[in-house]
């Protein structure tokens, strides 16, 4: 029998995660607590896949092909015919022990449950389930289609044999996977791309550059393929938020601080591309369309 994942959550990542499987030939189910997550999760997916049929970077074929293999499920429990559960669920300690515990209860013993947080301690999050031994973290990166990076995050209890099946998964997914302890670090990525994002924030903030020369420094300086600003608006400033103010609490380093702009845009709904705003503007298609 085939290997079987299953995507807690539909989300950015939760969709990105099920789209890299079924890009790379595995079945996937994709779990949400609403139907309508769901839909526009499936409905985002085919779009995307359309642009790319466009680009020339994939046939019509094999785009419906991945999108056949994506199996929306209603129920957390169809998420038991998964031996791999990835939970992509908001970056909220109470919304993710609640999603774990309940995957826990649902998901026979031998299955691998990861989680795809970007700070909260995976020793945290293994203990709302019963196997700490097969829970690890599994951080993607955005967008988790293209980005052929996973960082693997293991758990003081987490087993040899979970983090080689894992990194089996994703290597046939066509992602390098990177083992590190979280208890020395938490996702690496994270922490770097937090200094530099913290650090064009604040720069914006106080007028010294605006958004697109920031950016434009970092892309023309530095070689980078997208700058900060634009990251962070792609990455959702919520998500952001989250993880820089977890960043700063383990840590405690003046770096991680989040910047005041960044609260003050969640406060205000501004929350990137997903908002159709943040450090810049994203008309919708029909507002596109008028232009
Ligand atoms: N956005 C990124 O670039 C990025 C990168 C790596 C990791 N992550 C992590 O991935 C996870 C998901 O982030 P995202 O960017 O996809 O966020 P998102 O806001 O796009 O999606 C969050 C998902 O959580 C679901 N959710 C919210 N409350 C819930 C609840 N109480 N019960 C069940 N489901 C609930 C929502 O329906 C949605 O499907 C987070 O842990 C985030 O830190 C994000």
């Amino acid at each position: 029998m085939g290997h079987l994942t299953g995507v807690a959550g539909a989300g950015v990542m939760g969709g990105g995660i099920a789209l890299a499987a079924a890009l790379a030939g595995s079945p996937v189910l994709v779990w949400s607590r609403r139907e309508t997550t769901l839909r526009s999760c499936i409905d985002k997916c085919k779009k995307d896949l359309g642009r790319a049929v466009k680009k020339g970077w994939i046939d019509e074929v094999s785009a419906d092909e991945a999108v056949a293999r994506m199996q929306p499920v209603a129920d957390v429990r169809e998420l038991a015919a998964a031996d791999l559960v990835i939970e992509s669920v908001a970056e909220d300690l109470s919304v993710k022990t609640d999603v774990l515990t309940e995957l826990d209860r649902v998901c026979d013993e031998n299955t691998i449950l990861s989680t795809n947080t970007s700070s909260i301690s995976i020793d945290v999050l293994a203990g709302a389930t019963r196997r700490p031994q097969n829970f690890l973290g599994t951080h993607f990166i955005y967008p988790a289609p293209i980005r052929p990076l996973v960082e693997v995050l293991t758990g003081t209890k987490t087993s040899e044999e979970t983090v080689s099946r894992v990194r089996t998964r994703f290597e046939g997914w066509g992602k390098r996977c990177l083992v590190v302890e979280d208890g020395v670090s938490g996702p690496v990525v994270n922490r770097l791309f937090g200094v530099l994002a913290a650090e064009a924030m604040r720069l914006h903030e106080s007028g010294a550059a605006s958004a697109d020369d920031i950016d434009a420094i970092c892309e023309l300086g530095f070689g980078h393929a997208t700058g900060p600003l634009k990251s962070l608006d792609a990455v959702g400033l919520d998500v952001a938020l989250a993880s820089l103010e977890n960043a700063y609490e383990r840590t405690g380093q003046a770096v991680f601080e989040p910047p005041e702009i960044l609260a003050r845009m969640v406060s205000e709904g501004l929350l990137g591309r997903k908002s159709r705003k943040g450090f810049y503007e994203y008309p919708s298609t029909r507002e596109r369309r008028a232009d």
